[in-house]
C-alpha cells in the first residue's frame, strides 16, 4: 500500500474510533464545571418613611450611619416620601401594598394603625423571634409591648416615643408682652387675648394634620385623662357637652392662628415661633429636632410646656418599623429592624430626631435639656395616647374625623362637626 493511502486509513480510523467513544463513554463526573455559577443576589434593604427634612431625615441619617457601618453588605435603600405625620407617603404605602409591591420595612405608629390596619389587613409578620433573640422585653417599655402585639404575636419594633402635646412657645414674646406660660385652657385664651391686642400672631399653626394635632390636645385639655380616653373606648359620649365644650375651645383656638395655616407645613409654623413671628405653637416634639437643626437654643429661642389643661398628662406616640408579608429582601429587613431596635441605633436617632428611646437603657446624657425633661414626664406622668399619630383610632375612624374636621375648619358649625362625630364613632368606632 502506497504510504499515502495507509496514513488516510489510519486517519478514518482514529476519527471512527473517536466518535465511537465519544457516544458510549459517560461524560467524566471528576472534570472541572462550567463557570456558570451566578453571583449571590445583591443584598438590599427599602425602607419606606416620611422623614424627609426638618429635623427628621438627620435623625433617620444617624441611624443609617449605625446601620451601614454594621451591615456593610446591604444597601440601604431609603424610600421616604416628603409630607408632615404620613399623610402623603401612607398613600403611596397603601397604593404599593394594593398593587403587591411592600418595602420591605415602613414606618408606622405603634397602637391602632399598626392593628387595625397592617395587621388586621395581614400586611405584616410578627417578630417574636427577633425579640427574643434580641432580648427586647427585657429592654422596652411594658406599655409599649400590648400596642404593637395581637394574638401573642408581636409586629413591629418601636424606635422612639414622641410627645404630642407641647406647646412651644417664644419666651421673649411672652415677656415683652407681659405674658406668664398658661396652665389652663381658660390662662391660655386670656394670654392669647393679650397677644392679640399687642399685634402678635398669639398661635402658629399649619396645614390639616396639623389642625386635628391641636385638636386632640385641646380636647384632652378640656375633657381630662378619663374623659379624653373614654373617646376612644366608647366610655365618653361624643354627643355630650363636655365634648360640646372641647369643640368651642378648639374653635376659639383657631380664632387665634394665622390666617395662611391651609398652607403652611408643621415646619414653617414651628418656625414662626422661633423666629418671633407667634407666640404659640401645639406640636409634637419633632419640631424640638428641627428647632435644633435651625441652630437654634432651648429656653432661649424656644420655651416648652404641656398644652394648657394636660399639665402632668403625657399624650404619646412612637414610630415603628414592621416586616412586610412578602418582603423582597426579608433577611436585609431583618437586620435594619435589628438596628432599629437596638440600644446603639436609638442612642444615634432619638437626641437627633427629638424623641426619647423606645427602650429602658439609653444614655440620658446623650439627650439635650428638652428631652431630658420630656424622659422625666414619660417616667412620671400619666400617659394617653394620640390621635393623629395612630394610637387611639384606626385608620377608617381617623379618616372619618378627618372629613368632619375639613368641613368643621371651613363651616365653623360645631353642632354640625360634633354630630359627624357621634356617627364616625358608631361608624368605625367602638360606640354603639
Ligand atoms: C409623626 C411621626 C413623627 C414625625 C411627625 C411629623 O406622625 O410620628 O415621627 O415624623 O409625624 O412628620
Amino acid at each position: 500500500m502506497p504510504k499515502k493511502m495507509w496514513y488516510s486509513l489510519m486517519a478514518v480510523l482514529m476519527i471512527a474510533v473517536f466518535v465511537l467513544s465519544a457516544c458510549t463513554t459517560p461524560v467524566a463526573t471528576t472534570q472541572a464545571p462550567v463557570a456558570t455559577e451566578v453571583p449571590p443576589a445583591a443584598k438590599a434593604v427599602e425602607v419606606f418613611s416620611w422623614w424627609t427634612g426638618g429635623g427628621e431625615a438627620a435623625g433617620l441619617d444617624a441611624m443609617i450611619k449605625v446601620f451601614s457601618a454594621k451591615y456593610p453588605a446591604i444597601t440601604f435603600n431609603n424610600a421616604a416620601v416628603a409630607g408632615g405625620a404620613g399623610t402623603n407617603a401612607r398613600a403611596v404605602l397603601a397604593t404599593r401594598l394594593q398593587a403587591g409591591d411592600p418595602p420591605d420595612s415602613w414606618q408606622g405608629h405603634a397602637g391602632q394603625e399598626l392593628i387595625g390596619t397592617y395587621v388586621k389587613g395581614g400586611q405584616i409578620e410578627p417578630l417574636n423571634a427577633l425579640y427574643e433573640e434580641q432580648g427586647w422585653l427585657a429592654v422596652m417599655p411594658a406599655t409599649l409591648i400590648p400596642l404593637i402585639s395581637q394574638d401573642g404575636n408581636i409586629y413591629s419594633v418601636p424606635v422612639n416615643i414622641h410627645r404630642a402635646n407641647v406647646m412651644w412657645y417664644n419666651p421673649k414674646v411672652l415677656s415683652d408682652n407681659g405674658v406668664a406660660v398658661p396652665t389652663t385652657v381658660d390662662e391660655w385664651f386670656a394670654a392669647m387675648d393679650t397677644l392679640k391686642a399687642a399685634g402678635v400672631t398669639p398661635l402658629a399653626l399649619g396645614e390639616q394634620w396639623t389642625q386635628m394635632h391641636l385638636m386632640e390636645t385641646v380636647l384632652l385639655g378640656t375633657l381630662g385623662v378619663d374623659g379624653y380616653n373614654g373617646l376612644w373606648d366608647g366610655t365618653t359620649d361624643w354627643g355630650s357637652a363636655d365634648v360640646t365644650k372641647g369643640l368651642e375651645n378648639f374653635q376659639k383656638a383657631l380664632t387665634y392662628a394665622n390666617s395662611d395655616f391651609a398652607s403652611l407645613s408643621w415646619q414653617d409654623a414651628a418656625q414662626l415661633v422661633v423666629n418671633g413671628n407667634a407666640a404659640f405653637n401645639v406640636m409634637g416634639d419633632w419640631a424640638e429636632g428641627y428647632f435644633r437643626e435651625l441652630g437654634k437654643a432651648p429656653n432661649t429661642d424656644y420655651g416648652w410646656a404641656p398644652v394648657p389643661g394636660s399639665v402632668g398628662v403625657f399624650q404619646f406616640l412612637s414610630d415603628s418599623f414592621v416586616l412586610a408579608k412578602g418582603a423582597p429582601d426579608a433577611e436585609a429587613a431583618k437586620a435594619w429592624l435589628t438596628i432599629a431596635g437596638s440600644k446603639e441605633g436609638q442612642e444615634a436617632f432619638n437626641p437627633v430626631k427629638g424623641s426619647i428611646c423606645a427602650r429602658t437603657d439609653c444614655d440620658k446624657t446623650l439627650f439635650g435639656v428638652y428631652l431630658q425633661s420630656a424622659m422625666d414626664d414619660w417616667a412620671s406622668n400619666t400617659v394617653v395616647g394620640s390621635l393623629t399619630h395612630g394610637v387611639v383610632a384606626n385608620d377608617s375612624w381617623k379618616t372619618e374625623i378627618d372629613t368632619a374636621l375639613g368641613l368643621f375648619v371651613a363651616d365653623q358649625k360645631v353642632d354640625v362637626f360634633q354630630t359627624a362625630l357621634v356617627a364616625a364613632c358608631k361608624a368605625s368606632g367602638p360606640c354603639k
